[in-house]
């Protein structure tokens, strides 16, 4: 159908004749001559239609719409000096034409402008509704094609090292990965369900037992959580698992993948290997695991200072067992009123998603004299002062926030205006050191943390983390130190998102079943649930571990994008529907039948309707 595709013509073929197929990008009526801008994946071309070619290939052309999809026959020919557009790749050169097919009309309005070039802002609820439209656009067609160069090159690394793909099943078992399962009523077995993976983590690990040693795959995996723009119902993981090799060798095998993706997609040479950070000094530090290292503004813990402070707030969160933690905004005095610290203003509001009551502050003044507001003021004792300011390197011109209470809150309220305030300030654009990607790896997770709801122990990564053996000493110490222990896991954080997690992981059946009991499982559930694993176990499973990086969110890092749904031909919705083709939708109740399901859902409408006045 076509002789050559539209955004490869250049000088060298003038004189060719072509023929070109491809979408109506534009098209002017330049008073009596009409330029199309031809569109096919490749790129644009100007085709030109002379009415000298004929009057039937001319009025074709009049009638012409965008997105009009043509094959087009002409002759490649230069451009005249005054029309050449640098911009474009085939600018110098037009295609004469001679004839012109319509392949398909556009029947109906086009809810949006689709060019290639022209990018203006539509709403994403549009773009999703007529995704293929949207798919048309630049934007999306760069992004796409970017998410193929990661896959591509990520596939080229591990098969050099190596590694083979293996698929493993989608209908399966739940594995516990923190979130929600989807899942898939059988209708062969009846009243049972399957599970949509989470993420492979058992097959992988089966796969070791099963001698394969090096597996990866482009794994989809389900996860019915609450969405974010980080966050899609259906996401891709790039999974990776590997026999005898230490957590060291695994951090440094896929620094490299991760350092050959850059150097392939954005031709950027990253410095190897990435710093780490154990658990502990991130949540110091930062007060998340997965601190944005691209400005400063850390945490600093006062509570020694405050424990014996008048100021109740401060003492009080201590004597409780929780902390007082601050940080330092330079320059804050300028930047930020007392209105928005206080009730009402947009920084208090942020300590308040946080869970946080407030914030305290001080100004750090000239010739370090301190200027604050309420009971903090009178509290505060010259020596007090100057510790604070020693310690949090505080200058005049300086702004110190609080947070005091349970240390949990404590750090998640500065975390979140640590951020917050980072953008809001310009520290990330403006930071003369910021090299844009600030990678660290995160290591020494615990192996698990307190669930306030449940009243018990759950795993931070997943239950198949192998503990610190350092940390649990003996078999005979391990149902009293494991839950202290720490995990040999470790997360990948590029620029304070978590663009990958992995361990090494148990492959000692009766650590395993110890684990299990840790977080409450009972023998009889650790039989029911996992006793697949713990047979694999038993039967010569190889040290191993692994690791899975989020690839939806490396495309998103790597495009410059802030939505993951940016990265995904036809993501869901925050409400985790599809908006092209409505999915989810009710089902016949024959259907339902055969699956031996009955509804309970009841329309909250018709309760309302219910309601008496
Ligand atoms: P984890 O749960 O940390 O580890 O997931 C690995 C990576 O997947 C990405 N990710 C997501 N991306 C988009 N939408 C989501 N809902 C979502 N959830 C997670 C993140 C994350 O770092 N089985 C383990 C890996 C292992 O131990 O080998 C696992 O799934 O970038």
């Amino acid at each position: 159908m076509r002789s050559n595709n539209c955004g490869e013509l250049r000088t060298q073929h003038i004189n060719s004749n072509v023929q070109l197929c491809g979408w109506v990008d534009r098209c002017r009526d330049h008073g009596g001559v009409i330029f199309i801008d031809l569109r096919d994946r490749s790129g644009t071309v100007q085709i030109t239609v002379d009415p000298d070619q004929g009057k039937e290939l001319f009025s074709a052309a009049e009638s012409l719409r965008n997105e009009t999809v043509l094959q087009i026959s002409g002759k490649v020919r230069s451009r005249p000096e005054e029309s050449i557009n640098n911009k474009l790749k085939t600018g110098e050169i037009e295609v004469l034409a001679n004839k012109l097919q319509i392949l398909n009309q556009v029947k109906s309005n086009l809810p949006f402008t689709v060019s290639i070039h022209d990018e203006e802002p539509v709403k994403e609820e549009l773009r999703l509704r007529y995704r293929y439209l949207d798919l048309r656009r630049g934007r999306m067609n760069e992004n796409l094609r970017l998410r193929h160069k990661t896959i591509k090159t990520a596939r080229n690394f591990l098969e050099e090292e190596g590694f083979i793909e293996v698929e493993t099943p989608v209908l399966t078992r739940s594995t516990p990965e923190g979130a929600r399962d989807y899942l898939v009523p059988s209708r062969v077995c009846g009243g049972e369900y399957f599970a949509l993976p989470q993420s492979p983590q058992l097959f992988k690990q089966l796969l070791m037992v099963g001698g394969l040693e090096k597996y990866y795959q482009i794994a989809r995996c389900f996860r019915d959580e609450d969405l974010r723009s980080d966050r899609q119902p259906e996401f891709t993981q790039l999974d990776i698992e590997m026999s005898f090799m230490s957590q060291e060798e695994i951090l440094e095998l896929n620094e490299k993948l991760i350092a050959k993706i850059w150097k392939k997609v954005k031709n950027i040479d990253l410095k190897i290997p990435f710093p780490r950070i154990t658990w502990d000094e991130a949540m110091a530090r930062y007060g998340t695991d997965r601190p944005d290292t691209r400005f400063g503004m850390e945490l600093i813990e006062v509570s020694e200072q405050f424990k014996d402070s008048g100021f109740k707030v401060f003492s009080g969160a201590i004597a409780t067992g929780g902390s007082v933690k601050c940080i330092t905004v330079k320059n804050g005095n300028n930047t930020i009123s007392n209105v928005r610290i206080k009730p009402g203003g947009d920084i208090f509001s942020e300590a308040q998603k946080a869970g946080a009551g407030g914030l305290a502050f001080i100004r750090v003044r000239e010739n370090g004299e301190i200027d604050t507001i309420g009971a903090i003021k009178d509290n505060l004792s010259s020596d007090q002062k100057e510790v604070l300011i020693k310690q949090t390197k505080a200058e005049a011109g300086d702004l110190i926030l609080f947070g005091a209470g349970k240390t949990e809150i404590v750090n998640k309220c500065l975390d979140r205006i640590r951020q917050y305030l980072a953008n809001q300030l310009g520290l990330i654009e403006n930071n003369p050191k910021n090299e844009s990607w600030n990678f660290l790896w995160v290591v020494d997770f615990p192996m698990f943390e307190f669930n306030d709801d449940e009243k018990r122990l759950e795993a931070l990564h997943h239950p198949f983390c192998s503990p610190n053996m350092k940390d649990i000493g003996k078999k005979i110490n391990w149902k009293e130190k494991l839950p202290k222990a720490r995990a040999q896991a470790f997360d990948l954080v590029l620029n304070g998102l978590e663009i990958g997690g992995g361990s090494l992981r148990i492959h000692n059946p009766e650590l395993q079943v110890e684990v299990l009991k840790t977080i409450g499982l009972s023998s009889q559930n650790t039989k029911e649930q996992f006793g697949f694993l713990i047979d694999a176990l038993q039967m010569g499973a190889p040290p191993h571990g692994g690791l899975a990086f989020g690839i939806d969110r490396i495309v998103m890092l790597l495009a410059g994008e802030e939505s993951i749904r940016d990265t995904i031909a036809f993501p869901k919705t925050q409400q985790a529907r599809c908006l092209m083709t409505q999915a989810p939708a009710s089902v016949s109740n024959d259907q339902l039948k055969e699956l031996h399901i009955t509804s309970t859902w009841i329309d909250p409408e018709n309760i309302q309707n219910d309601v008496p006045d």
